[in-house]
């Protein structure tokens, strides 16, 4: 298993990992087990690719396992899902330091191919992910929605993520949670 930063030969692998875990179009039966909400048009996720350097991907074969988003608000503000996130901002706080969009940035989504969930992978690229936004940002935020239980499991109890609180969009309810990307895998 290859954990690497995407590119562009990736753009196929990835839309496809998305495609299979989106709301959108999963079952019923999978719902339980995660899924991805964010719509992404195909030049915003050639934009995170090459301008963000913002997927981290997890591949065998050449197949693309696992990916993680990550970007700056100045990306994501085009959402109006994240627009709404960034006016809340200042309504949190991380260890004294109230968020803002210079401080942080948002991670997510993250998503294991069924395959090799439970397999540790999600802590290897949830930890990649972090590292390579590093050096730009001392703290990652993120949202959960609070039906994705199987999510909030994962980045509760497999990475100490914090919740900070909760926030409302279009009337589904979401924790806002962050931590610090000095974190490492143990
Ligand atoms: C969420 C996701 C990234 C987690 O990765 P994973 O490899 O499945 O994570 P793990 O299995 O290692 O850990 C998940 C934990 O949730 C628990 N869990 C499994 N199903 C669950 C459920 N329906 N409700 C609550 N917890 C659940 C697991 O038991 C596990 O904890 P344990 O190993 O201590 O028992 C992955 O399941 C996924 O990609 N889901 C679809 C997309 C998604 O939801 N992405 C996140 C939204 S941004």
């Amino acid at each position: 298993m290859i954990i690497t930063q995407a590119t562009m030969d990736d753009f196929e692998g990835i839309l496809s990992l998305i495609r299979a875990n989106h709301i959108n179009y999963i079952s019923e039966r999978d719902k339980p087990d995660g899924f991805v909400t964010t719509n992404f048009t195909d030049a915003q996720l050639e934009a995170l690719i090459v301008n963000e350097h913002g997927v981290t991907i997890a591949k065998e074969n050449g197949k693309v396992l696992s990916f993680a988003m990550a970007a700056s608000w100045e990306f994501w503000v085009e959402w109006p899902f994240f627009a709404c996130m960034i006016e809340k901002l200042p309504e949190f706080t991380f260890e004294g330091q109230t968020l803002t969009r210079q401080n942080s940035y948002q991670y997510g989504p993250i998503c294991i191919d069924k395959s090799v969930r439970g397999t540790g992978l999600f802590e290897r690229v949830f930890y990649a992910s972090l590292a390579s936004m590093r050096e730009r940002y001392p703290i990652m935020a993120t949202f959960i929605n609070q039906i994705n239980h199987r999510s909030y499991a994962a980045h509760t109890k497999k990475v100490p993520l914090m919740t900070l609180g909760t926030f409302q969009f279009n009337q589904n309810d979401y924790y806002l949670m962050a931590c610090s990307t000095a974190l490492t895998q143990k």
